[in-house]
């Protein structure tokens, strides 16, 4: 099996297998890791988080003020940031969403207390008091030592008013609006690695048809500069390593229209006119519908249908990569997941539009699968950002006055991150299927790496909700002596975390010592395993 494999692939890879069994007999799994061959590297910023001004994302999540009995740093919650550190988060995407095509950044700069209040429309129509603004915003980000992914509002704004908020940010001059931000309380510039121009322009960013966005994005790209001394574009050459990099809105799942009009346009476009990093897609898991599907109480076949969705996401990034291809083989943009996951029943009790669901082991089990795919397409896909990261649909973090709780998916998270920027290794995997009911998937789903501390790694997913798979790893011209790692599983598919039992889903050491030169690795039923080998 080659790196860049999907569903289908990983179908066929299993039943090349020299003497397959009946599919009502189970095959031991063969792993084989080809460390003489190395594929891309796995950008760490496709574990990028997404932090948005709906529900309790930011009030509650991660800000609570500077008079909260909730221990805090400058406002800012201390037991998120402690959990959100050990996740070593690459980038978080702000203020939205949809929110932020109505969002002015004026509003939250200066006093709190002079900040206006005004109307979240986006999400619930509750009060928006502004308390969370740019400086709070970098604040968070250097407390949990990441990096800022602003998304500038093409929608409702201006090109003056994005290009101001740049300027504010990033300008080390005394300018009006520099000397604002200092007399705001920072005076060096901000970084600043990413800008989003507008989001979801087809839809809650303004309804645009493509050509329309890709006319207004232009205006809006020419004119934004970043103009800190290390990031400073000089015009129309940013090519430095530390540039600030400039993602375009693009389709809805597996439309293709926006990816079409924006990758011509960028092909065709005049030179030294405007400069693009990255094209966004998003690729939500609804199950049986928006807000319908249960996040918990659910069957085995809830979960494989779920799965089978899950594995939507890679032939949506094969379908665009194939059209991106065209405008640009040398892959200089990237396809940049910015929302994606899971978008459950809303939580019992919980408003309608603040998006809380619960988190279970199938959410794990799905971001592993996501994050694997995405390591498969590391040549292309080189960001994403899961939606969200505190309190909000796919959740890391889940917070309730006091107390948090961290989700499965905040494990798998964790336990993968050996895997940011690592250099991908390809795999042979034979392993049989997992059928249930009509539905069939592969059994196992695995991808390698080399750390960039020269360790190597493997992630393994058991998909099979009922059978183990003992797994037979091996490494052509490497003698394996044993391999640990963390194992994450549950009794069942629907197993959550709640605030009762918060430990319910959460991972437990491995480790395995070679024997005669051999790794057999038992993977649970449902389960990831991430290892280390000792080579
Ligand atoms: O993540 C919730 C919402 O989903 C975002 O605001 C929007 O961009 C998407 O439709």
């Amino acid at each position: 099996m080659t790196h860049k494999i999907g569903m289908k692939g990983l179908l066929l890879a299993a039943l090349v297998s020299a003497s397959l069994p009946t599919h009502a007999q189970s095959i031991q799994p063969m792993l084989t890791i080809r460390t003489a061959e190395s594929g891309p590297v796995i950008s760490r910023h496709i574990f990028g988080q997404f932090a948005e001004h709906l529900g309790r994302g930011i009030y509650g999540g991660v800000w609570v003020g500077h008079g909260s009995k909730i221990p805090n740093v400058r406002g800012i919650r201390t037991d998120v940031v402690k959990a959100l550190r050990d996740l070593k988060v690459p980038n978080v995407r702000w203020p939205g969403g949809c929110f932020a095509e109505a969002y002015h950044w004026r509003d939250g700069i200066g006093p709190r207390e002079g900040r206006p209040a005004r109307l979240n429309r986006q999400w619930g129509g509750v009060i928006e008091d502004n308390s969370f603004g740019t400086h709070e915003f970098m604040d968070f980000i250097d407390q949990i030592g990441s990096e800022a992914y602003i998304i500038v509002n093409v929608g409702t704004g201006t090109p003056q008013e994005a290009v101001d908020w740049l300027e504010y940010m990033t300008t080390d001059k005394p300018t009006t609006l520099g000397k604002e931000r200092v007399a705001n309380g920072r005076t060096a510039p901000y970084r600043l690695k990413f800008v989003g121009l507008g989001n979801e322009s087809w839809g809650c960013g303004g309804s645009m048809q493509p050509e329309a966005y890709v006319d207004r994005m232009a205006v809006f790209n020419k004119f934004l500069k970043n103009l800190h001394p290390n990031q400073y574009d000089p015009p129309y050459q940013n090519t430095g390593p530390d540039r600030m990099e400039r993602i375009a809105v693009g389709p809805n799942g597996a439309e293709t229209a926006y990816v079409e009009a924006v990758m011509k346009a960028w092909h065709d476009r005049k030179p030294y006119s405007w400069q693009l990093d990255g094209l966004s897609v998003h690729q939500y898991f609804p199950g049986r519908g928006f807000g319908q599907e249960p996040g918990a109480e659910f069957d085995e076949a809830s979960y494989a249908a779920f799965l089978k969705q899950v594995y939507e996401m890679n032939d949506v990034i094969d379908k665009h990569s194939a059209i991106m291809d065209r405008y640009d083989p040398e892959k200089r943009i990237a396809l940049v997941i910015d929302e994606w996951g899971s978008w459950l029943e809303p939580l019992p009790g919980s408003h309608k539009s603040f998006l809380e669901q619960n988190n279970s082991l199938r959410d794990g089990i799905s971001a592993a699968l996501v994050l694997n795919i995405f390591a498969r397409h590391a040549d292309r896909v080189r960001m994403a950002n899961i939606a969200q990261m505190i309190n909000v649909l796919q959740t890391m973090i889940r917070t309730d006055n006091e107390r948090i709780l961290l989700t499965p998916t905040y494990h798998v998270f964790r336990m993968y991150v050996p895997f940011q920027d690592a250099d991908f290794i390809p795999i042979n995997l034979h392993a049989d299927e997992y059928k249930q009911g009509d539905i069939t998937l592969p059994r196992l789903d695995v991808i390698a790496a080399r750390a960039r501390d020269g360790k190597l790694w493997a992630a393994l997913v058991n998909l099979d909700a009922r059978r183990p798979a003992n797994t037979t790893i091996s490494i052509p011209g490497i003698v394996a002596k044993s391999a640990s790692g963390e194992v994450l599983t549950a009794a069942r598919v629907d197993a959550v975390n709640s605030f009762e039992r918060p430990q319910n889903v959460s991972p437990k050491p491995v480790h395995i010592e070679a024997s005669q030169g051999n790794l057999v690795l038992r993977l649970p039923p449902k389960s990831l395993t991430v290892v280390m080998v000792d080579e």
